[in-house]
C-alpha cells in the first residue's frame, strides 16, 4: 500500500528515527544514492510562494536521479478548474509521488485519499512536517542526542509550531510555547500531545513570558508573525507580538551553546533580530540545508517501492 507524509502525528516514533537515520546516511554518502529514484517523477503542487521546500524537493529529486515538475498557483488551480479527485487520479498515471503546499489542510487529506501514489505535505495552514524533521535532524546533528533536551518556541503557535511540538513529544523533546493571549497552537492538538507527551516524561507547556521561557533553553525557535495567508493583520499582530521577538539579548538567558533556529523566510527586526539571527548560535541556514537531506531520505522511503495502482 502507498504511504503519505501528512502530519507528524500520523507518524510512529520510530518511523520518524528512520527518516533521521538514513537522512544522515544520505547526507553522508548522496553518490551512494544517486540511481535509486532514477525513471521516477515527482509533482510539486504551490499553492503558495516558496523558496526552500520547492528547491530542496526539486533538487532532491533531481539528485536521486528522478526528475521534478513545478505546478504554481495558475497550472492546477485545485478545486476550481478540476475536482481535487480528478486532479489526484490524473496525477497519479503519470508521476510516482505528488508534494503539496496549500491552504487548506482538508485539500491534502483529499489529495491523500484519491491519489493512488504518495502524497506529502509541503506545509498548509495547520502543519510543516518536513521543516519539523528537517529541524529535529539538525538538533540531533549538532548536539548528538535529543533526549532531555528542551526548545522553547517565541511566537505565533502556528503550522511550524504545531509540527515541532508534534514531533517534540514523539522524539522526548520538552517544548515550551511563549505565546500571546490568542495565538497559541491549535487547541486539540496541543491538549493531546500534552497528555500523550506526558505519559513519556516529556513536558510541554505554554507561557505568556519569553524571558523566563528562555531561561535554560537548548534550541530557541521563531517563524514569522503573520504566516501566508495572514498578511492582512500583519500590523495588528506587529503590535500584539511586540515583546516577542528573538533578540540577541533574549538568547542570552538560554544555555551557553543553544541553538537559534528559523524556518526562514525571515522578517528581520520583526520576529528575530539581526543579531540573532546572525549570531554565532544561529544555525538557520544548515536548518535550511537540511531540508534537502531529509527530503531526500523522505522521498526514498516513499516512492523507492511505490507501485502505481
Ligand atoms: N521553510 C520553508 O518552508 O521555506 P519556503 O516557504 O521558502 O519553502
Ligand atoms: N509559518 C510560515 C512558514 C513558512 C515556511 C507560513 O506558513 O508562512
Amino acid at each position: 500500500m502507498k504511504k503519505d507524509l501528512i502530519s507528524i502525528g500520523l507518524m510512529s516514533s520510530d518511523e520518524i528515527k528512520g527518516i533521521l537515520s538514513l537522512s544522515k546516511e544520505i547526507k553522508n554518502n548522496p553518490g551512494k544514492f544517486s540511481n535509486v529514484l532514477k525513471g521516477k517523477s515527482l509533482a510539486l503542487i504551490f499553492e503558495k510562494p516558496s523558496n526552500r521546500t520547492y528547491v530542496s524537493f526539486a533538487v532532491g529529486m533531481y539528485q536521486l536521479g528522478g526528475n521534478a515538475l513545478y505546478l504554481g498557483p495558475e497550472q492546477i488551480k485545485l478545486g476550481v478548474r478540476e475536482t481535487i479527485h480528478d486532479v489526484a487520479k490524473t496525477l497519479s498515471r503519470y508521476v510516482d509521488g505528488i508534494v503539496l503546499r496549500t491552504f487548506g489542510h482538508e485539500k491534502l487529506l483529499e489529495m491523500a485519499r484519491y491519489a493512488s501514489v504518495p502524497v506529502i505535505n509541503g506545509l498548509s495552514d495547520y502543519s510543516h512536517p518536513c521543516q519539523a524533521l528537517a529541524d529535529t535532524f539538525t538538533i540531533l546533528e549538532k548536539f548528538g542526542d535529543l533526549k532531555n533536551r528542551t526548545m522553547v518556541y517565541i511566537g505565533d503557535g502556528n503550522n511550524v509550531c504545531n509540527s515541532l511540538l508534534l514531533i517534540s513529544a514523539k522524539l522526548g523533546i520538552n517544548f515550551n510555547v511563549a505565546t500571546p493571549r490568542g495565538y497559541e497552537p491549535d487547541y486539540l492538538l496541543f491538549k493531546n500531545t500534552v497528555a500523550a507527551a506526558a505519559r513519556r516524561g516529556v513536558k510541554i507547556s505554554l507561557s505568556r513570558d519569553p524571558e523566563s521561557a528562555a531561561k535554560g533553553a537548548d534550541v530557541i525557535y521563531t517563524d514569522v508573525w503573520a504566516s501566508m495567508g495572514h498578511e492582512d493583520e500583519a500590523a495588528k499582530r506587529k503590535r500584539d507580538f511586540k515583546k516577542f521577538q528573538v533578540t540577541g539579548k533574549l538568547v542570552s538567558l538560554a544555555k551557553k551553546n543553544c541553538l537559534v533556529m528559523h524556518c526562514l523566510p525571515a522578517h528581520r527586526g520583526e520576529e528575530i533580530s539581526d543579531d540573532a539571527i546572525d549570531g554565532k548560535h544561529s544555525v538557520v541556514f544548515d536548518q535550511a540545508e537540511n531540508r534537502l537531506h531529509v527530503q531526500k531520505a523522505i522521498l526514498v522511503k516513499l516512492l523507492k517501492h511505490g507501485v502505481k495502482s
